[in-house]
């Protein structure tokens, strides 16, 4: 109902890897389960929010209550979010692979008699960057970094650079990766908010909590 912190906002996260085809078999990808944007977009929903949520390919269940679109590489996701716009906030969390295959091959490629191929690889769309600086920005526009070394510095430097209002940066150096818990410091404006290690889903509750707050403070109602 109306008392609930999301009620009547729209909320849209990327969650997951990306998947760059090389051929009918093969692909390159970030490493990532999902775990943290799936949470997010429960957490949301949860908070009385509509929810989109642009999935790659993972192994979860949809959260109760969420509008889940499945998508492949990173302009299929670039694509997806782009027709979810317009938001009030938008949460990307996804592990979207920096780089795609030039010339992807129709027919699997074969390994007998021939010297391994050479990928040529070529950029792939920053999504986040180009959300931060297109025509339907949402009032709350929220990135993640993982890092492994100087975690916060360099989350304020991305910030910057993407257009970001808040990174969520988390030390990925040990353990994160495919686990249930994550440590992160949330980068924004006014500075940086360190939160201890927790359960995705707590982590996700405490950032809903917090941009569902941001969000009635920049667009009352
Ligand atoms: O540059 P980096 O990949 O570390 O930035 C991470 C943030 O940018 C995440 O929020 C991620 O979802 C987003 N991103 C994106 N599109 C890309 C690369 C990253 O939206 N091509």
């Amino acid at each position: 109902p109306e008392h609930r912190l999301l009620y009547g906002r729209h909320v849209l996260v990327t969650a997951g890897p990306t998947h760059e085809p090389i051929d009918p078999v093969r692909y390159i990808a970030n490493r990532s389960s999902g775990k943290q944007g799936f949470s997010i977009a429960a957490a949301a929903a949860h908070a009385g929010a509509r929810v989109t949520l642009v999935a790659g390919p993972v192994n979860l269940t949809t959260p109760r209550g969420v509008d889940r679109v499945d998508v492949e590489s990173a302009r299929e996701m670039a694509d997806a979010v782009r027709g979810a716009l317009p938001a009030d906030i938008a949460v990307m969390v996804a592990a979207v692979a920096d780089w795609r295959t030039r010339d992807y091959a129709d027919q699997k490629m074969k390994k007998r008699g021939s010297a391994p191929p050479a990928l040529m690889l070529e950029e792939n769309p920053d999504i986040l960057a180009n959300v931060a600086s297109g025509g339907q920005r949402p009032k709350l526009l929220v990135g993640f970094a993982a890092e492994t070394q100087n975690v916060v510095d360099n989350a304020r430097t991305k910030r910057k650079r993407k257009g970001a209002d808040w990174i969520v940066a988390n030390d990925v150096s040990d353990g994160v990766m495919g686990g249930d818990e994550n440590r992160v410091h949330i980068v924004t404006e006014a500075g940086t908010d360190a939160f201890d290690t927790m359960p995705k889903l707590e982590v996700a509750r405490a950032l809903v909590d917090k941009m569902a707050r941001k969000l009635d403070e920049i667009d009352p109602r």
